[in-house]
């Protein structure tokens, strides 16, 4: 099992000149949670992004390590798994074709027809799998979500808004995934909702930030 680890160090983000967020300083090693809340627009998804390493901070700096070496983020991409609703799957591809599709580009050999079929039954897609996601209803899409981020069993599991279109049976779909993940990993969960901020030990809170 590989082990990550993560530092964030003074870490602003702005935007066109507005501050976001400023000196935002985290560590965490492989077993942490960490739930981020602050109100709308305070910046969680926003960290979420540069946490997966999908926009760059302003100033400071993000390290990620694997079994104890520093590497940088781009490398640290295949060991993340994201579930936001900032991620688009292929509508005119099936959620089985999109599974296969989204595996062979994050290049993993573990993944086989029948990773992905459990993935499929996991989030209750599997009857569904071969209709196209342009068809699919929101919670449906949540759902091929999760199977798409916990496929390779990430060693960081980052959740933006995660029971967001989901019914009672999706939310515990959820806390399942939410279970397994901290049985083996690393949990960042970005949240207004304090149902899902208490699933995480730490908690980073975005505020008001005047310059
Ligand atoms: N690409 C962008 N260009 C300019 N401003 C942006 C951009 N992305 C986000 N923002 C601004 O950054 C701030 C933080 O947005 P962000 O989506 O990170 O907030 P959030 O805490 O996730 O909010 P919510 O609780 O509504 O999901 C907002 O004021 C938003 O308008
Ligand atoms: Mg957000």
């Amino acid at each position: 099992m590989t082990s990550v680890s993560l530092k964030l160090d003074g870490v602003s983000k702005e935007f066109n000149r507005r501050l976001i967020f400023r000196d935002v300083s985290i560590s965490l090693q492989g077993g942490d949670t960490l739930a981020i809340t602050g109100r709308n627009g305070s910046g969680k998804s926003t960290l979420v992004k540069i946490l997966c390493g999908l926009l760059s901070p302003t100033r400071g700096t993000l390290m990620y390590a694997l079994d104890g070496k520093d590497i940088e983020v781009d490398a640290i991409k295949d060991h993340i798994g994201l579930v936001s609703p900032y991620l688009q799957m292929y509508d005119e591809f099936t959620g089985l074709e999109n599974l296969e599709v989204l595996s062979r580009i994050r290049a993993d050999r573990n993944i086989t027809g029948e990773t992905i079929a459990e993935a499929l039954k996991n989030v209750g897609l599997w009857d569904r799998r071969n209709d196209f996601v342009r068809t699919y209803s929101s919670g449906m899409k949540q759902r091929l979500k999760y199977a798409f981020a916990v496929l390779h069993r990430p060693g960081v599991l980052v959740l933006d808004e995660p029971t967001s279109n989901l019914d009672a049976d999706g939310i515990a779909m959820v806390e399942r995934c939410v279970r397994e993940q901290r049985s083996h990993g690393m949990l960042i969960v970005a949240t207004n909702d304090a149902d899902e901020a208490i699933w995480c030990s730490q908690r980073v809170v975005l505020g008001d930030e005047k310059v």
